[in-house]
């Protein structure tokens, strides 16, 4: 029996643009196409782990309109309890204004709307389903004080604390990054967190150890093509991924993220848990959009069985 999970975090209306390159400063470029798709990090993790197969709860917020209602049918469709997620009056659903190049690489603006009511006291409102959970997967395009108040409550009550730290602050309190179980950066973000740069192998191993001196429990850190590096005090493990053409890689940290999440949920070891997320977000990174570009189980388990 798969144990529960809770994703605490935002539901973005994305806007993608499709480009030849990134623009500079002060340019005028022409896009190619332009669509709308679901997506924000939290709910794009909570999509991943219900379309994995997760028995999975989200809490956030949206506004009262159009876009409000297709995120939550989105996640409704992907098997995600949404009765907790509330529908706010009088601010608009979250945006996220996304270009997306030829190679698939991305640059994203959000705005956060309704998202900004995702609070502490909204959070404390839903204790119960703090009780309710056994894993809570977090990251932080909400209030930081919101994010470190779930933390604490998840903690206290002895649940296991997965933080995606996205979009990832200058730091993260020590007595917060005590309570986590996996923190799961790209580099970029442990680069940040750890305030060592975070380009070559060996940094990423020196950054992740930061973290780890500070007592977060795990490492998880996604570098791209070059897949991810596990770090705790048993050692050190890198992962390949496998080798894809993307066509637009945007939520595949959340697509890494919530597999991951699952795959703990299963009971599986954090070893297989990583392989079973590569292979997820290898497969959602040659897709266009978030929560659309997200795989079923069925396609991870026939690529694990092809593959493995
Ligand atoms: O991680 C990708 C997500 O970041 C997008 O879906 C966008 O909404 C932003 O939150």
């Amino acid at each position: 029996m798969s144990k529960k999970i809770l994703i605490v975090g935002s539901l973005n209306m994305d806007l993608v643009v499709q480009i030849e390159t990134m623009p500079m400063v002060g340019e005028t470029i022409l896009g190619r196409d332009v669509q709308y798709f679901p997506g924000g990090k939290g709910a794009n993790q909570a999509c991943a782990s219900g379309k994995l197969g997760g028995q999975a709860t989200m809490l956030g917020c949206v506004g009262a309109d159009g876009f409000g209602n297709s995120l939550l049918q989105s996640l409704a469709n992907a098997n995600i309890n949404t009765e907790h997620i509330e529908v706010k009056e009088n601010i608009a659903t979250g945006m996220a204004f996304i270009y997306v190049d030829t190679h698939g690489s991305n640059s994203i603006v959000v705005v956060s709307g309704a998202n900004s009511l995702c609070n502490t006291e909204y959070l404390k409102n839903h204790d119960q389903e703090f009780m309710d959970c056994d894993i809570l997967i977090i990251q932080m395009e909400i209030a930081y004080d919101a994010v470190y108040y779930a933390i604490e409550r998840a903690f206290e009550l002895g649940k296991t604390v997965i933080l995606n730290p996205a979009p990832a602050p200058k730091e993260i309190p020590d007595d917060i990054l005590k309570k986590i179980d996996y923190i799961t950066p790209n580099e970029g973000e442990l680069a940040r967190l750890s305030g060592k740069k975070c380009d070559e192998i060996q940094d990423i191993h020196e950054g992740a150890r930061v973290l780890l001196d500070k007592g977060v429990k795990n490492v998880l850190v996604t570098i791209g093509d070059r897949g991810s590096v596990l770090v705790n005090k048993e050692g050190i493990r890198q992962f390949e991924t496998r080798k894809v053409i993307p066509v637009d890689t945007t939520a595949a940290g959340d697509c890494f993220n919530g597999a991951f999440a699952v795959a703990v949920a299963e009971g599986k070891q954090p070893d297989e848990a990583v392989v079973f997320a590569n292979f997820a977000s290898s497969i959602e990174v040659t897709r266009a959009g978030a929560q659309a570009s997200i795989p079923t189980r069925d396609e991870v388990d026939a690529l694990i069985s092809q593959e493995v």
